[in-house]
């Protein structure tokens, strides 16, 4: 999934565009963390476990998700085994076409081995070139509070061009939701009769079970109001930009496209309406990007092209503010009582 949906996985020419649009519509010359980072891949993957000698309470947390459990629930599930059978998968944890989604991978002796669900690094990275590096506060010995200031620059730097999805920007974090939740794969939904995607909204779906704000705080407090916003006009542009993603493969008039084609009219509608109430000339510009026209099947190359200036202007947005500025937004913010399964108490 990871090296799917990593930028970097494409091209030269894409990541050249991608920056041209970016310093044009941003109007600034920065270089997304994502751009310098290098692939990561199931080769880079090291488990949960891994993680799990310093982070014990965000496994915990995780423990009691639907990303963790898919594991052993999907397996057994009819629904899951009827898939299968329409998709001719004869063990889903063998390399399947459910792999992406639902499970990770890591190298085993000379071969691959599922060891869990959806996990830690699915969402920030392929862990083997960063763990060290993240983690390092100056040598052996120095704590967080005795680090330099130029070496915490440098540390974070580095962390993310080794691969890592560090959170402090929420587009580079939440992508990886959307690039799941959307099921961008027209075989699954049409042959397999797969959910053609989820009603995902970012901020109820990352503060209800999924949410893990325990290092900082041992609380798992809900992310701080800024935050929200930022990531309730994130998770829009997200999601126009991988309907926009997941339209481009369509390849027929079925039931994955008419979908597809459903949760792009509504992101677009929920984009218009945040940049109504925010007024801000960057998030204005991604409604600007869809043209109407081009929303069709077969048309891969130009709906990738909107989806890529989508992701350089959110990812811009995402960088350059940290959700002060949005204050106007707050009324349209999911309550706390609709977020999305119970939250993990320490
Ligand atoms: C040796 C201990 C150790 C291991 C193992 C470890 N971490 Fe960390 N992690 C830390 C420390 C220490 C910090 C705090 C760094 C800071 O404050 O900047 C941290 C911070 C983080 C952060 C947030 C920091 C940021 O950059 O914003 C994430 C996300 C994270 N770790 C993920 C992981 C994942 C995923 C794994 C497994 C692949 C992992 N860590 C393994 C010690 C560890
Ligand atoms: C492109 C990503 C993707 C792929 C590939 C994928 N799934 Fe899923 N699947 C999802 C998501 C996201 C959900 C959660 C949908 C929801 O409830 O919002 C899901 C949910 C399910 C569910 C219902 C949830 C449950 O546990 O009751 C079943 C069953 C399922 N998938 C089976 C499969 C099988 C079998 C395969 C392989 C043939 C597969 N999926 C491949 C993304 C994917
Ligand atoms: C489904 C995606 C997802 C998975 C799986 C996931 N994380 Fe995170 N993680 C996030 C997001 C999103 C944030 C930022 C949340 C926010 O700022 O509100 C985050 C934040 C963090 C932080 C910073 C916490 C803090 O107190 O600020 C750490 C550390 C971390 N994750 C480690 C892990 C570890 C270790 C695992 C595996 C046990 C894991 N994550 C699994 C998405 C994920
Ligand atoms: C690697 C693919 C993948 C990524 C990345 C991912 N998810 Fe999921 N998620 C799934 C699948 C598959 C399921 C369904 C699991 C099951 O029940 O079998 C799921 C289930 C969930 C559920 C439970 C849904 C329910 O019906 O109760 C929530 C909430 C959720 N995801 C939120 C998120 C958020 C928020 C992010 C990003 C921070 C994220 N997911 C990232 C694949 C993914």
């Amino acid at each position: 999934m990871i090296q799917k949906i990593n930028p970097c996985a494409q091209s030269p020419l894409y990541l050249i565009s991608k920056l041209l649009v970016l310093c044009l519509t941003v109007g600034v010359f920065v270089l997304p963390a994502s751009a310098v980072a290098q692939i990561n891949t199931v080769a880079e993957t090291v488990g949960p476990k891994a993680c799990a000698d310093c982070h014990k309470l965000s496994v915990r947390a995780w423990k009691s998700s639907h990303h963790f459990k898919t594991f052993k629930a999907l397996p057994r599930k009819s629904e899951a085994k009827a898939i299968a059978k329409k998709m001719g998968i004869k063990r889903m944890k063998k390399g399947s076409d459910c792999l992406t989604c639902h499970f990770t991978e890591k190298p085993h002796k000379n071969k691959t081995k599922v060891i869990a669900g959806i996990s830690c690094e699915s969402c920030h990275g392929a862990g083997k070139n960063w763990i060290d590096i993240h983690s390092d506060f100056g040598g052996q010995g120095i704590k967080a509070a005795d680090e330099s200031a130029e070496h915490k620059v440098e540390r974070y730097a580095n962390a993310e061009k080794a691969g890592m999805i560090r959170p402090s920007n929420i587009y580079n974090v939440a992508k990886n939701c959307y690039g799941c939740h959307t099921v961008p794969n027209e075989k699954l939904v049409n042959v397999g009769g797969h959910k053609s995607g989820s009603p995902i909204e970012l901020v109820q779906w990352s503060q209800g079970e999924v949410r893990h704000n325990v290092w900082y705080s041992e609380v798992n407090n809900a992310s701080p109001i800024e935050r929200l916003r930022l990531m309730f006009i994130i998770g829009k542009a997200l999601d126009l930009e991988y309907a926009l993603r997941g339209i481009a493969k369509a390849t027929e008039e079925q039931i994955y496209f008419t979908e597809m084609l459903s949760r792009q009219k509504s992101a677009l509608t929920a984009v218009k309406a945040v940049a109504e109430v925010i007024s801000n000339a960057e998030y204005s510009a991604i409604a600007a990007v869809v043209n109407d026209a081009d929303i069709k099947i077969n048309n891969k190359a130009v709906l990738l092209q909107a989806a890529d200036k989508i992701s350089a202007i959110a990812m811009g947005i995402a960088k350059k503010y940290n959700g002060s500025e949005f204050g106007g937004i707050d009324a349209m913010l999911p309550a706390a009582d609709s977020y999305k399964g119970s939250v993990f108490t320490p």
